[in-house]
């Protein structure tokens, strides 16, 4: 949750500066306006950290209007005279820092505010601010949409990698997790579902207020809303009795009957290969094919545009343990998101009756980029080399491929421990990928894997050997 305070931009630490010497006393400096993420720079802000928010939202559909207050709990990085937070689109009306009325600005997706009295480094400060509007739909550089997409009876949040700037006001980038309280009021009849678990939910005067609390730290691109007309279900999994709630749109709800009845055995499996659910519930979120072009791994409760096959259902489960548990340090170790999940699908079709993983990574190998991935040498999984290609196939396949060569060089028993040991290792934190080589150099001492993160990881192109 913690991260060094970047170097502040230059005109800022001016200003800053004259402050200082004119007005006596002040030394703080304002938080960066970005955490330097290799893919996404302006993600995210320096100076402080948060630790918890709390979103009240109120959302109508028919006028697509979103009212919110932010309040959110932080802890300050360094002595901080400014800070930002992102928020795209979306009017603000006002903020305060500790209770005080604060300036802010607004440019681009930076909200910056200046608190009127400076936050001392290591105190625990809270923000709140009041905003509303109509939500932006982002589309991203591969041209999928994000951020708040409109549904024919509600709305859907999602926010990879950086959409959850639409709907809330944030540091929004992997490596500052927090936990939530989303509560979120709409007309009587429409649900509001999100992560975590139904805390509260009362109708007064004709509109229904459902509070989500989200008690484990989450990424905020892993944050989700779904308001709108659903089946739901709710009950307990396993012999945890772990709480499950599944929101499904009744159009999708009897093509999803037979995947969805697969959640007990497929969080039963997971739990035996990766080691202990990281999360206090479970469920899932099914809107119309229509509603989006991909499903999301959001926290508790990933997202399906319509009925899952089972692979998708299994991947955007283990992406719980692998993404949403340990999360990505930057948006350039996707990979270790991506390739465990894809991996996570070939062992599930391993055991249960498909073709062996090694069959697998056989026929990825050999004809991966004929039949199915044709982007599939462009680049290593290690290094995709820009922001448009996180989501693209070789992070995806040949994420998993690099799980396999490891499986290949230390057996399967002592493969399991590692990838158990992974999510123990940095359960509800985030790692990068320089971690994760390193975890599995220290855990396997007698092998040698700098062939693996050679070819495999980094390496340009399509290794000579399978
Ligand atoms: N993470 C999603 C999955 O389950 C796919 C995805 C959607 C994605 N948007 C993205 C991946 C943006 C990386 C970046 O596979
Ligand atoms: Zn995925």
């Amino acid at each position: 949750m913690s991260r060094k305070a970047p170097a502040v931009p230059a005109l800022l630490l001016t200003l800053a500066l004259s402050a200082c010497t004119g007005g006596g006393g002040v030394d703080g400096t304002p938080g960066g306006a970005g955490l330097r993420d290799p893919y996404f720079p302006k993600a995210g802000n320096g100076g402080y950290d948060v630790t918890h928010y709390a979103l009240t939202l109120a959302y109508d559909p028919a006028v697509r209007t979103l009212t919110g207050t932010a309040d959110i709990t932080a802890r300050a990085a360094q002595d901080l005279s400014a800070f930002d937070l992102d928020l795209k689109g979306l009017g603000v009306q006002g903020v305060t820092v500790q209770g005080a009325g604060a300036r802010f600005g607004r440019a681009g997706q930076e909200l910056t505010v200046r608190p009127h009295d400076e936050i001392q480094q290591g105190k625990t400060f809270h923000i709140r601010v009041r905003y509303s509007g109509t939500p932006e739909t982002i589309t991203d550089a591969d041209g999928s949409k994000e951020g708040w997409l409109y549904t024919k009876d509600g709305a859907l949040a999602l926010g990879e990698p950086v959409g959850s700037m639409a709907w809330f006001p944030g540091n929004h980038h992997p490596s500052d997790k927090a936990t939530y309280d989303i509560t979120v009021t709409v007309p009587q009849g429409l649900t509001a579902v999100s992560n975590g678990e139904l805390v509260a939910e009362s109708t007064r005067q004709g509109r229904t207020a459902f509070h989500w609390r989200t008690a484990e730290p989450m990424a905020s691109y892993l944050a989700t809303l779904g308001i709108g007309r659903y089946e739901v279900h709710r009950g307990h999994v396993g012999k945890h009795r772990l709480p499950f709630y599944t929101a499904v749109d009744p159009v999708s709800a009897e093509d999803s009957g037979a995947v969805l009845s697969k959640l007990p055995e497929v969080m039963d499996w997971l739990e035996l290969n990766f080691g202990p659910y990281p999360f206090s519930s479970t469920g899932v979120i099914v809107e119309q094919k229509r509603d989006a072009t991909y499903a999301l791994e959001t926290q508790n409760r990933p997202v399906f545009p319509g009925a899952p096959d089972t692979t998708t259902f299994v991947h955007e489960l283990a992406h719980q343990w692998y993404g949403d548990s340990v999360t990505p340090k930057t948006w350039r170790d996707m990979w270790l998101n991506e390739g465990f999940a894809t991996y996570a699908e070939w062992l599930y079709a391993e055991d249960h009756g498909g073709p062996s993983a090694q069959q697998r990574f056989q026929e990825v190998y050999e004809h991966g980029e004929e039949e199915e991935f044709e982007d599939l040498w462009d680049f290593p999984p290690g290094r995709p080399g820009s922001a448009a290609v996180i989501s693209a196939n070789p992070v995806y396949q040949r994420g998993a491929m690099v799980l396999h060569k490891i499986r290949q060089t230390v057996g399967d028993e002592a493969f399991y421990d590692l990838v158990q040991g992974w999510a123990a290792a940095h359960r509800h934190g985030n790692a990068s990928t320089a971690d994760f080589t390193a975890y599995v150099e220290q855990q396997a001492p007698d092998e040698d894997f700098s062939g693996i993160w050679r070819d495999w990881l980094y390496g340009e192109g399509r290794p000579d050997h399978p």
